[in-house]
Protein backbone atom coordinates (compact mmCIF):
# COMPACT_ATOMS: atom_id res chain seq x y z
CA UNK A 1 0.00 0.00 0.00
CA UNK A 2 3.47 2.25 -0.12
CA UNK A 3 3.08 4.83 -1.98
CA UNK A 4 -0.87 4.57 -2.83
CA UNK A 5 -3.67 6.99 -2.69
CA UNK A 6 -6.26 6.15 -0.42
CA UNK A 7 -9.29 8.45 -0.90
CA UNK A 8 -12.17 8.46 1.15
CA UNK A 9 -15.53 10.24 0.15
CA UNK A 10 -16.99 11.37 3.32
CA UNK A 11 -14.83 12.69 6.05
CA UNK A 12 -17.43 12.08 9.08
CA UNK A 13 -16.69 9.90 12.01
CA UNK A 14 -16.33 6.46 10.63
CA UNK A 15 -14.02 7.91 8.37
CA UNK A 16 -11.72 9.78 10.92
CA UNK A 17 -11.71 6.49 12.91
CA UNK A 18 -9.77 5.09 10.04
CA UNK A 19 -7.67 7.70 9.00
CA UNK A 20 -6.59 7.58 12.73
CA UNK A 21 -6.16 3.58 12.52
CA UNK A 22 -3.99 3.83 9.63
CA UNK A 23 -2.19 6.54 10.43
CA UNK A 24 -0.93 4.68 13.71
CA UNK A 25 -0.33 2.01 11.36
CA UNK A 26 2.09 3.92 9.52
CA UNK A 27 0.07 4.95 6.47
CA UNK A 28 1.80 8.59 5.39
CA UNK A 29 -0.38 11.25 6.28
CA UNK A 30 0.21 12.80 2.54
CA UNK A 31 -0.92 9.79 0.91
CA UNK A 32 -4.55 10.36 2.30
CA UNK A 33 -6.84 11.98 0.55
CA UNK A 34 -10.73 13.15 1.79
CA UNK A 35 -13.46 14.76 -0.18
CA UNK A 36 -15.60 16.28 2.10
CA UNK A 37 -18.22 19.13 1.43
CA UNK A 38 -18.05 20.56 4.64
CA UNK A 39 -15.14 23.33 4.62
CA UNK A 40 -15.17 23.51 8.79
CA UNK A 41 -14.34 20.05 8.91
CA UNK A 42 -12.13 19.58 5.78
CA UNK A 43 -9.48 22.37 7.57
CA UNK A 44 -10.07 19.97 11.23
CA UNK A 45 -9.44 17.17 9.44
CA UNK A 46 -6.07 18.64 7.69
CA UNK A 47 -5.06 20.11 11.40
CA UNK A 48 -5.58 16.87 12.96
CA UNK A 49 -4.05 14.71 11.22
CA UNK A 50 -1.80 16.44 8.90
CA UNK A 51 -3.79 14.87 5.52
CA UNK A 52 -5.30 16.66 1.81
CA UNK A 53 -8.41 17.33 1.63
CA UNK A 54 -10.93 18.54 -1.19
CA UNK A 55 -13.99 19.32 -1.56
CA UNK A 56 -14.43 17.39 -5.20
CA UNK A 57 -15.34 13.89 -5.30
CA UNK A 58 -14.38 13.36 -8.52
CA UNK A 59 -11.08 14.51 -8.18
CA UNK A 60 -10.27 12.35 -5.00
CA UNK A 61 -12.19 9.74 -7.32
CA UNK A 62 -9.34 9.96 -9.63
CA UNK A 63 -6.24 10.37 -7.81
CA UNK A 64 -7.50 7.01 -5.42
CA UNK A 65 -5.48 3.84 -6.00
CA UNK A 66 -7.82 2.96 -3.19
CA UNK A 67 -11.43 4.34 -2.56
CA UNK A 68 -13.58 4.09 0.53
CA UNK A 69 -16.65 5.50 0.19
CA UNK A 70 -17.83 6.35 4.03
CA UNK A 71 -20.91 8.70 2.89
CA UNK A 72 -24.54 8.22 4.59
CA UNK A 73 -26.41 5.28 2.98
CA UNK A 74 -29.10 7.71 1.84
CA UNK A 75 -26.68 10.02 -0.56
CA UNK A 76 -24.65 7.20 -1.60
CA UNK A 77 -26.34 6.23 -4.88
CA UNK A 78 -26.09 9.81 -5.67
CA UNK A 79 -22.24 10.06 -4.85
CA UNK A 80 -21.65 6.76 -6.71
CA UNK A 81 -23.32 7.80 -9.88
CA UNK A 82 -21.29 10.87 -9.90
CA UNK A 83 -18.39 9.60 -9.71
CA UNK A 84 -19.00 6.33 -11.99
CA UNK A 85 -17.66 8.41 -14.92
CA UNK A 86 -13.96 9.05 -13.00
CA UNK A 87 -14.03 5.29 -11.84
CA UNK A 88 -14.37 3.82 -15.43
CA UNK A 89 -11.02 5.54 -16.60
CA UNK A 90 -8.96 4.16 -13.93
CA UNK A 91 -10.74 1.74 -11.51
CA UNK A 92 -9.23 1.92 -7.71
CA UNK A 93 -9.92 -0.49 -5.48
CA UNK A 94 -13.62 0.57 -3.81
CA UNK A 95 -14.09 0.10 -0.44
CA UNK A 96 -17.89 0.83 1.05
CA UNK A 97 -18.46 0.80 4.67
CA UNK A 98 -22.09 1.97 3.84
CA UNK A 99 -24.61 0.26 6.23
CA UNK A 100 -27.23 -2.20 4.46
CA UNK A 101 -26.31 -1.07 0.64
CA UNK A 102 -25.81 -4.40 -1.01
CA UNK A 103 -22.58 -4.75 -3.23
CA UNK A 104 -24.87 -5.55 -6.43
CA UNK A 105 -26.87 -1.88 -5.88
CA UNK A 106 -23.67 -0.31 -5.33
CA UNK A 107 -21.65 -1.54 -8.28
CA UNK A 108 -24.77 -1.19 -10.67
CA UNK A 109 -24.17 2.77 -9.69
CA UNK A 110 -20.33 2.77 -9.88
CA UNK A 111 -20.26 0.44 -13.05
CA UNK A 112 -19.69 -3.08 -13.06
CA UNK A 113 -15.99 -3.50 -13.87
CA UNK A 114 -15.04 -1.51 -10.43
CA UNK A 115 -13.25 -3.88 -8.02
CA UNK A 116 -15.70 -3.74 -5.09
CA UNK A 117 -15.69 -4.99 -1.07
CA UNK A 118 -18.49 -4.06 1.48
CA UNK A 119 -17.43 -3.71 4.69
CA UNK A 120 -19.80 -3.38 7.88
CA UNK A 121 -17.64 -1.55 10.78
CA UNK A 122 -18.99 -0.62 14.29
CA UNK A 123 -18.47 2.18 16.32
CA UNK A 124 -15.41 0.56 18.97
CA UNK A 125 -13.69 1.36 15.38
CA UNK A 126 -13.26 4.58 16.81
CA UNK A 127 -11.00 3.27 19.70
CA UNK A 128 -9.39 1.07 17.39
CA UNK A 129 -11.30 -2.10 19.08
CA UNK A 130 -13.91 -2.41 16.07
CA UNK A 131 -15.39 -5.58 14.80
CA UNK A 132 -15.20 -4.74 10.97
CA UNK A 133 -16.99 -7.55 8.41
CA UNK A 134 -15.82 -7.90 4.92
CA UNK A 135 -17.53 -9.48 1.59
CA UNK A 136 -16.65 -9.20 -1.83
CA UNK A 137 -17.26 -11.39 -5.17
CA UNK A 138 -14.84 -14.21 -6.40
CA UNK A 139 -13.94 -11.75 -9.23
CA UNK A 140 -11.71 -9.52 -6.38
CA UNK A 141 -8.14 -11.17 -6.46
CA UNK A 142 -6.31 -11.83 -3.15
CA UNK A 143 -4.33 -8.97 -3.27
CA UNK A 144 -7.15 -6.90 -3.14
CA UNK A 145 -8.74 -8.49 -0.25
CA UNK A 146 -5.46 -8.47 1.70
CA UNK A 147 -5.58 -4.63 1.06
CA UNK A 148 -9.40 -4.01 1.79
CA UNK A 149 -8.91 -6.40 5.15
CA UNK A 150 -5.42 -4.09 6.03
CA UNK A 151 -7.16 -1.23 5.58
CA UNK A 152 -9.92 -2.02 8.45
CA UNK A 153 -7.79 -4.12 10.43
CA UNK A 154 -6.06 -0.30 11.55
CA UNK A 155 -9.39 0.05 13.44
CA UNK A 156 -9.91 -3.58 15.33
CA UNK A 157 -10.54 -6.87 14.04
CA UNK A 158 -11.60 -8.01 10.55
CA UNK A 159 -14.01 -11.01 9.35
CA UNK A 160 -14.38 -11.69 5.63
CA UNK A 161 -17.85 -13.71 5.40
CA UNK A 162 -18.10 -15.87 2.27
CA UNK A 163 -22.26 -15.19 1.84
CA UNK A 164 -23.61 -12.02 1.79
CA UNK A 165 -26.31 -12.37 3.53
CA UNK A 166 -24.16 -13.08 6.46
CA UNK A 167 -23.96 -9.32 6.19
CA UNK A 168 -27.63 -8.70 8.13
CA UNK A 169 -26.70 -11.04 10.80
CA UNK A 170 -22.92 -9.50 11.46
CA UNK A 171 -24.89 -6.34 11.66
CA UNK A 172 -27.34 -7.78 13.91
CA UNK A 173 -24.26 -9.14 15.97
CA UNK A 174 -21.20 -6.71 15.63
CA UNK A 175 -23.05 -3.26 14.58
CA UNK A 176 -26.13 -3.26 16.90
CA UNK A 177 -24.06 -5.15 19.54
CA UNK A 178 -22.39 -2.67 21.55
CA UNK A 179 -25.96 -0.76 22.30
CA UNK A 180 -27.22 -4.17 23.90
CA UNK A 181 -24.35 -4.39 26.18
CA UNK A 182 -24.72 -0.68 26.90
CA UNK A 183 -28.02 -1.49 27.97
CA UNK A 184 -27.12 -4.87 29.90
CA UNK A 185 -24.56 -2.48 31.58
CA UNK A 186 -27.26 0.14 32.19
CA UNK A 187 -29.52 -2.48 33.97
CA UNK A 188 -26.48 -3.36 35.93
CA UNK A 189 -26.10 -0.29 37.16
CA UNK A 190 -29.62 0.60 37.82
CA UNK A 191 -29.99 -2.34 40.33
CA UNK A 192 -26.44 -1.74 41.97
CA UNK A 193 -27.91 1.82 42.69
CA UNK A 194 -31.20 0.68 43.98
CA UNK A 195 -29.57 -1.90 46.24
CA UNK A 196 -27.41 0.79 47.65
CA UNK A 197 -24.34 1.49 45.84
CA UNK A 198 -23.61 5.35 44.99
CA UNK A 199 -23.54 6.16 41.57
CA UNK A 200 -19.96 6.10 40.80
CA UNK A 201 -19.51 2.99 42.32
CA UNK A 202 -22.19 1.34 40.35
CA UNK A 203 -20.76 2.93 37.33
CA UNK A 204 -16.77 1.67 37.49
CA UNK A 205 -17.66 -1.60 39.15
CA UNK A 206 -20.23 -2.50 36.06
CA UNK A 207 -17.92 -1.39 33.44
CA UNK A 208 -14.49 -3.15 34.72
CA UNK A 209 -16.86 -6.16 35.13
CA UNK A 210 -17.36 -6.23 31.49
CA UNK A 211 -14.51 -5.33 30.42
CA UNK A 212 -12.47 -8.06 32.37
CA UNK A 213 -15.15 -10.88 31.54
CA UNK A 214 -14.62 -9.89 27.39
CA UNK A 215 -10.54 -10.04 28.54
CA UNK A 216 -10.80 -12.66 30.00
CA UNK A 217 -13.28 -15.02 27.69
CA UNK A 218 -11.05 -13.33 24.29
CA UNK A 219 -7.33 -14.71 25.85
CA UNK A 220 -8.91 -18.08 26.97
CA UNK A 221 -9.92 -21.36 24.87
CA UNK A 222 -12.20 -22.01 27.55
CA UNK A 223 -15.74 -22.13 25.95
CA UNK A 224 -18.44 -19.06 26.96
CA UNK A 225 -20.63 -21.49 29.13
CA UNK A 226 -17.26 -23.37 30.94
CA UNK A 227 -15.93 -19.76 32.21
CA UNK A 228 -19.45 -19.47 33.14
CA UNK A 229 -19.33 -22.46 35.13
CA UNK A 230 -16.42 -21.99 36.82
CA UNK A 231 -17.72 -18.47 38.01
CA UNK A 232 -21.17 -20.52 39.08
CA UNK A 233 -20.50 -22.33 42.43
CA UNK A 234 -23.10 -24.47 43.20
CA UNK A 235 -25.61 -23.11 46.02
CA UNK A 236 -23.81 -20.02 45.39
CA UNK A 237 -24.85 -16.29 44.83
CA UNK A 238 -24.16 -16.40 40.75
CA UNK A 239 -26.02 -19.69 40.59
CA UNK A 240 -28.93 -17.73 41.87
CA UNK A 241 -28.86 -14.54 39.33
CA UNK A 242 -28.46 -16.51 36.15
CA UNK A 243 -31.38 -18.84 37.51
CA UNK A 244 -33.16 -16.17 37.70
CA UNK A 245 -32.09 -14.78 34.27
CA UNK A 246 -32.67 -18.08 32.88
CA UNK A 247 -36.36 -18.42 34.49
CA UNK A 248 -37.23 -15.34 32.64
CA UNK A 249 -35.84 -16.59 29.22
CA UNK A 250 -32.85 -14.53 28.87
CA UNK A 251 -31.40 -16.41 25.73
CA UNK A 252 -35.02 -16.61 24.03
CA UNK A 253 -34.81 -13.39 24.42
CA UNK A 254 -31.47 -12.52 22.89
CA UNK A 255 -32.43 -14.91 19.96
CA UNK A 256 -35.57 -12.94 19.26
CA UNK A 257 -33.46 -9.83 19.60
CA UNK A 258 -31.00 -10.72 17.17
CA UNK A 259 -33.59 -12.18 14.99
CA UNK A 260 -35.65 -9.22 14.61
CA UNK A 261 -32.32 -7.10 14.07
CA UNK A 262 -31.16 -9.06 11.48
CA UNK A 263 -34.69 -8.88 9.45
CA UNK A 264 -34.68 -5.34 9.80
CA UNK A 265 -31.11 -5.23 8.05
CA UNK A 266 -32.48 -7.09 5.49
CA UNK A 267 -35.74 -5.17 5.03
CA UNK A 268 -33.41 -1.70 5.15
CA UNK A 269 -31.14 -3.20 2.59
CA UNK A 270 -33.68 -4.29 0.14
CA UNK A 271 -35.28 -0.36 0.10
CA UNK A 272 -32.44 1.17 0.24
CA UNK A 273 -30.89 -0.87 -3.02
CA UNK A 274 -34.29 -1.09 -5.18
CA UNK A 275 -34.25 2.02 -7.18
CA UNK A 276 -32.74 1.90 -10.33
N1 LIG B 1 -20.59 5.24 12.70
C1 LIG B 1 -20.72 3.92 12.76
O1 LIG B 1 -20.69 3.30 13.81
C2 LIG B 1 -20.87 3.11 11.53
C3 LIG B 1 -20.93 1.71 11.64
C4 LIG B 1 -21.06 0.96 10.46
C5 LIG B 1 -21.14 1.60 9.24
N2 LIG B 1 -21.09 2.96 9.20
C6 LIG B 1 -21.22 3.61 7.90
O2 LIG B 1 -20.21 4.55 7.70
C7 LIG B 1 -20.70 5.57 6.85
C8 LIG B 1 -20.33 6.91 7.46
O3 LIG B 1 -20.94 7.02 8.73
P1 LIG B 1 -20.47 8.12 9.77
O4 LIG B 1 -21.03 7.72 11.08
O5 LIG B 1 -19.02 8.36 9.61
O6 LIG B 1 -21.31 9.36 9.18
P2 LIG B 1 -20.94 10.91 9.24
O7 LIG B 1 -20.16 11.21 10.45
O8 LIG B 1 -22.22 11.66 8.98
O9 LIG B 1 -19.98 11.08 7.98
C9 LIG B 1 -20.40 11.24 6.66
C10 LIG B 1 -19.63 12.41 6.08
O10 LIG B 1 -19.91 12.49 4.68
C11 LIG B 1 -20.10 13.85 4.35
N3 LIG B 1 -20.90 13.99 3.13
C12 LIG B 1 -22.24 14.20 3.01
N4 LIG B 1 -22.58 14.28 1.72
C13 LIG B 1 -21.45 14.12 1.01
C14 LIG B 1 -21.16 14.12 -0.37
N5 LIG B 1 -22.12 14.27 -1.29
N6 LIG B 1 -19.88 13.94 -0.77
C15 LIG B 1 -18.88 13.77 0.14
N7 LIG B 1 -19.10 13.77 1.47
C16 LIG B 1 -20.38 13.93 1.90
C17 LIG B 1 -20.79 14.42 5.56
O11 LIG B 1 -20.69 15.83 5.53
P3 LIG B 1 -21.89 16.70 6.20
O12 LIG B 1 -21.88 16.37 7.64
O13 LIG B 1 -21.50 18.09 5.87
O14 LIG B 1 -23.15 16.22 5.52
C18 LIG B 1 -20.01 13.75 6.69
O15 LIG B 1 -18.86 14.48 7.02
C19 LIG B 1 -22.20 5.37 6.72
O16 LIG B 1 -22.51 4.85 5.46
C20 LIG B 1 -22.53 4.38 7.80
O17 LIG B 1 -23.58 3.51 7.42
C21 LIG B 1 -20.95 3.73 10.31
Amino acid sequence: MNNSTLAFIGGGNMACALINGLIEDGTAPQDILVAEPDEQRREQLAVQFGIRTVDDNTLAAREADILILAVKPQVLKEVATAIAPALAQGTPLCLSIAAGIRHASLQRWLGKDVPLVRVMPNTPAMLGAGASGLYAPESISEAQRSTAEHIMRATGIAIWLNDEAQMDVLTAVSGSGPAYFFLFMEAMENSARKLGLTEKTAHLLVLQTALGAARMALESTTSLADLRKSVTSPGGTTEKAIGAFQEQGLEQLVDKALTAARDRSVEMSASLGEEE
